[in-house]
């Protein structure tokens, strides 16, 4: 395959400008080794809006990208009422609402093998629509303009409330659905928790014939556990991660490994929210696993939130580690990001190469909660710049910048994703 991918950066907030990138043609048949990145310049492009939000965003399609908002009062409209979903066409830079029936705030979405999404989770009802709290919703990708979010709240729904769950594709191309709390709240608690898993579709595992199922890893991780990392391996467990903590989880046998806890103290999870990354799997590293984890906070997760500071810096920590029998012996690797960063996004790169993009410096997840919020944002002093980070580089040399500088905070429930055509899509919540 010709890598002739040109890192643009494409910019789509609801309100902002959309900046384009440069396109930097690469020759035909040129070398394949992994470090010749392409060359050229990074840009910003603003070609268009979302219509709605984009707190979540997948790409479903070579033309297409899946776009969720929280129910609120959007310019985007639908058979009478706000929207907060859409679907947005790159070729033609324009979005077509869709219709869920359940509120999509805080929710979690994987695809399935065969390349439906599954977005299930979220909020109750705020201004209309239904309680999403236990909501699948499914959504085939088309590139027709012709498909919608599937509902049927009565006969599909998940077996109890999940409020930032993660999930993740598992090897037999369902979903595992993990965690998140059976209420709302700036930090999960006992008395929200929802310390359990369960799959869609629906299995008959371990002697849970479907109901959902207990994880002890799940508990021990309280207060700061909303939002779990949640990375699928090569043989069949996850890397699961949540506040200082990390495992291998056997989704089969229901057994869990527990792994070297994140170095210095840094939580990882909402709403110390950091990115993390399986790096690249190659030829050249025999295809073994080695997660990257990047920002985070090293906040209280006890403290009244009130006491807390959007001044607080941010944790500037990646965290690193093979996780083999040995590369676990071996434990994390630390090294430093150029600036802080908490809410960051770790986008792979077609060249090997890790994107880190979005986030703040300052603060933690989350609004109206701090002591000194800015509006009623917890963070404070965006991360206007992405950075880049060679994962084959010298240690002490990987990362690098971009030469780009946004202008607009891309802090609490942005996103980014890359695109068929090597740029990078940019959105996030307005407040
Ligand atoms: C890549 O796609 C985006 C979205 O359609 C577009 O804005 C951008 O110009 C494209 N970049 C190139 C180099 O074609
Ligand atoms: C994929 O599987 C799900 C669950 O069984 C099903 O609802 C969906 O229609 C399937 N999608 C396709 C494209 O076949």
């Amino acid at each position: 395959m010709q890598r002739s991918f040109i890192p643009a950066f494409l910019s789509g907030s609801l309100l902002g400008t959309l900046v384009l990138g440069l396109s930097v043609p690469r020759s035909p048949g040129a070398s394949l080794d992994p470090r010749a990145f392409v060359s050229g310049n990074w840009g910003l492009t603003q070609p268009g809006t979302t219509g709605v939000s984009a707190m979540q965003l997948a790409v479903t399609s070579e033309t297409t990208a899946l776009i969720l908002d929280k129910v609120e009062h959007n310019p985007l409209t639908v058979n009478g009422h706000v929207a907060w979903a859409s679907e947005l066409n790159f070729n033609t830079n324009q979005v077509r609402p869709l219709n869920p029936l359940s509120n999509t705030w805080c929710a979690t979405g994987s695809f399935l093998g065969n390349g439906t999404l599954v977005s299930s989770g979220g909020n109750p009802i705020v201004i209309t629509g239904q309680n999403g709290l236990q909501a699948i919703r499914l959504f085939t990708p088309c590139n027709d303009g012709t498909c919608d979010i599937f509902e049927d709240p009565a006969r599909l729904h998940l077996t109890s409330n999940r409020w930032y769950p993660s999930s993740v594709r598992i090897d037999d191309g369902s979903v595992i659905i993990y965690g998140g709390s059976t209420f709302g709240g700036f930090e999960n608690g006992q008395s929200g928790n929802n310390p359990s898993y369960e799959f869609f579709p629906p299995k008959n595992i371990n002697g849970f014939n479907g109901v959902k199922i207990p994880s002890q890893f799940l508990m021990d991780t309280l207060n700061a556990n909303h939002f779990p990392i949640l990375i699928m391996l090569p043989d069949g467990n996850i890397f699961v991660a949540a506040n200082q903590q990390a495992m291998l989880f056997n989704w089969r046998t229901n057994t869990e490994r527990r792994l070297p806890g994140i170095p210095n103290g840094v939580r990882v999870s909402s709403p110390y929210s950091a990115g993390a990354v399986l790096l690249p799997l190659t030829p050249e590293n025999n295809y073994t696993p080695e997660v990257l984890i990047c920002g985070g906070s090293t906040v209280s997760d006890t403290a009244n939130p009130s006491s807390l500071s959007s001044q607080t810096p941010a944790s500037a920590q990646c965290s690193r580690m093979v996780l083999t029998d040995a590369g676990i012996a071996a434990g994390w690797k630390v090294e430093t990001m150029p600036q802080a960063r908490v809410m960051p996004e770790l986008i792979l790169l077609p060249d090997g190469r890790i994107l880190i993009i979005n986030g703040a410096q300052t603060g933690v997840a989350g609004y109206g909660n701090v002591g000194d919020q800015v509006g009623s944002s917890n963070a404070d002093h965006p991360a206007f710049s992405p950075v880049l980070y060679d994962p084959n580089a010298a240690a002490g040399s990987r990362f690098s910048a971009t030469g780009i500088s946004s202008t607009i905070a891309r802090i609490y429930h942005s996103t980014a994703s890359l695109t068929p055509n090597g740029s990078i899509i940019v959105g996030e919540y307005n407040f």
